[in-house]
């Protein structure tokens, strides 16, 4: 077998996309369009691919640090151009060169893997990934004489009528036989309509020195569909967000309506979770056996343990353990640490806190940059007043507390285990273990009576 090399182009801009992101940037389902690419150039040949980087190439580099090597297309000249860019580094090598678009990024590493095979095992000079597709257009399209071999690749712009009706069209990724590739290169010019040095004529260049060239038709044109524009992103996210469902399903997750659900496919997902409708899963995320995700809920870049329920809720860079149930309308903010059977309930919104085991935060409460032990119970209303205008203070609750109905905490203080906090008070100073706190205006009766001679005036008025 000869030795492989994969060469990712991912210089241009992307014009067509319409912003300042670099193409190869923009992302499916979580995850950069090139990664996509890289990840299936790795999986295909174990080799770490070399990428073409121009246009915004520090966000490009940064993506894929460690993963790829780099080298640098100062300006955007045409994918032979950049092919070119990459054949300097590659000086000496001897082998095949595989050479992928950054914006193909459905393409799997057992069609690569099985392309890649197949050329090698004809012993071509070159051979050109192929689909034949519904809509060709916009695309290359292969030139084929009567017998049926490949002759030309003749781009969209610059085709004829008749060659505009061809359906197999060219899908940018290719294998070369490494001297076949070095050889062509310097000899492309840029006289098309676009002005740029075409990757696609080295097979022209190819055949008129009298070497073979060939084509391998992908089976499932989704596989290498090129998204160019934010329509054709739109559509490559549905396959990959079809694809990642797919798979979840087959691991055991219930997917009731694959059409309203969203999980980038980092997510991590144990068996037997249901996600009900209008669910998103995204970024780092891990989720435990028997959950019950949804409907509308938004977790993000968090752990869930198992049997956990999330309803109508946002969950954020948070860690939460076992059968906790959160929601309907609750909010967790970033770094939460919230262990087992804690109930967070109906608007209640928690920051950088750590909840304890059993504890309820049932209704309307603000929790900020707390202690909470287990077992207590948070009333409704209460708010953490964490932030005193200039600086953020801690709160600490201990086991077995209870903090009545509508309190203000101001941080920083402490309850302890097992203390009471009266209903509608606002503390300030700390509270002993097992103490009862109360801090609020005693109630008087002014005026006794005073509601049942205003009724009485009332009726005498009435006509
Ligand atoms: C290219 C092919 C076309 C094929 C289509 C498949 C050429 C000339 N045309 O067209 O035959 O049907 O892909 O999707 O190759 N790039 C650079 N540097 C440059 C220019 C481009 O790195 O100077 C990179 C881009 O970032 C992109 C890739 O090369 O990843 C392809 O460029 P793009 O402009 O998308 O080519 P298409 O017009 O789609
Ligand atoms: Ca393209």
């Amino acid at each position: 077998m000869p030795e492989v090399r994969c060469v990712i182009l991912a210089a241009g801009q992307g014009t067509r996309m319409k912003s300042n992101l670099p193409k190869a940037m923009h992302p499916l389902a979580g995850r950069p369009m090139v990664d996509y690419v890289v990840r299936a150039a790795t999986a295909a040949t174990g080799e770490r691919p070399l990428v073409v980087v121009g246009y915004g190439r520090e966000l490009v580099e940064a993506a894929l640090a460690g993963r790829a090597d780099f080298v640098v297309q100062k300006e955007q000249l045409g994918t032979g151009h950049a092919a070119a860019q990459a054949a300097e580094k590659l000086t000496g090598f001897r082998g095949t060169v595989v050479v992928l678009p950054c914006d193909t990024p459905l393409i799997s590493p057992r069609t690569l893997a099985d392309f890649i095979a197949t050329h090698e095992r004809a012993g071509a000079a070159v051979t050109v990934l192929t689909a034949a597709l519904e809509d060709p257009s916009g695309y290359g399209r292969v030139i084929r004489s009567a017998d049926g071999r490949v002759t030309a690749v003749v781009e969209d712009r610059d085709a004829t009528p008749e060659q505009r009706a061809i359906r197999e069209i060219n899908t940018a990724i290719y294998c070369f036989d490494s001297q076949t590739l070095f050889a062509a290169l310097p000899r492309l010019r840029r006289d098309n309509a676009q002005q740029e040095y075409y990757l696609p004529d080295v097979v022209e260049l190819t055949l008129a020195d009298g070497r073979p060239v060939h084509a391998y038709q992908a089976g499932d044109p989704d596989e290498v569909s090129g998204v160019n524009n934010r329509r054709q992103q739109a559509q490559a996210e549905a396959v990959v967000r079809r694809r990642t469902l797919d798979r979840l399903m087959d691991e055991g997750v219930t997917v009731v309506d694959p059409e309203t659900t969203f999980i980038d496919d980092t997510v991590k997902v144990g068996p037997d979770v249901t996600v009900l409708p209008f669910t998103f899963i995204s970024g780092e995320s891990e989720v435990g056996p028997e959950c019950r995700l949804g409907p509308a809920a938004d977790i993000r870049d968090s752990r869930l343990g198992r049997e956990c329920v999330v309803q109508y809720s946002v969950v954020e860079k948070s860690a939460v353990a076992d059968r906790v149930t959160i929601g309907p309308f609750a909010h967790l903010r970033a770094d939460n640490e919230v262990a087992s059977d804690v109930r967070v309930g109906n608007y209640a919104e928690i920051k950088n806190s750590r909840v304890g085991p059993g504890t309820k935060i049932s209704h309307h409460s603000y929790i900020g940059d707390a202690d909470i032990g287990g077992e207590v119970n948070i009333g409704a209303g209460v708010v953490v007043v964490n932030f005193d205008g200039l600086r953020k203070h801690r709160t600490e609750i201990g086991e077995g507390a209870f903090i009545g109905c509508n309190n203000n905490l101001v941080a920083p203080m402490k309850v302890g285990p097992g203390a009471y906090t009266a209903a509608g008070s606002t503390l300030t100073k700390d509270v002993p273990a097992d103490a009862l706190a109360v801090s609020r205006e005693r109630q008087q009766v002014h005026l006794a009576g005073w509601a049942r001679r205003r009724r009485e005036k009332a009726n005498k008025e009435e006509p």
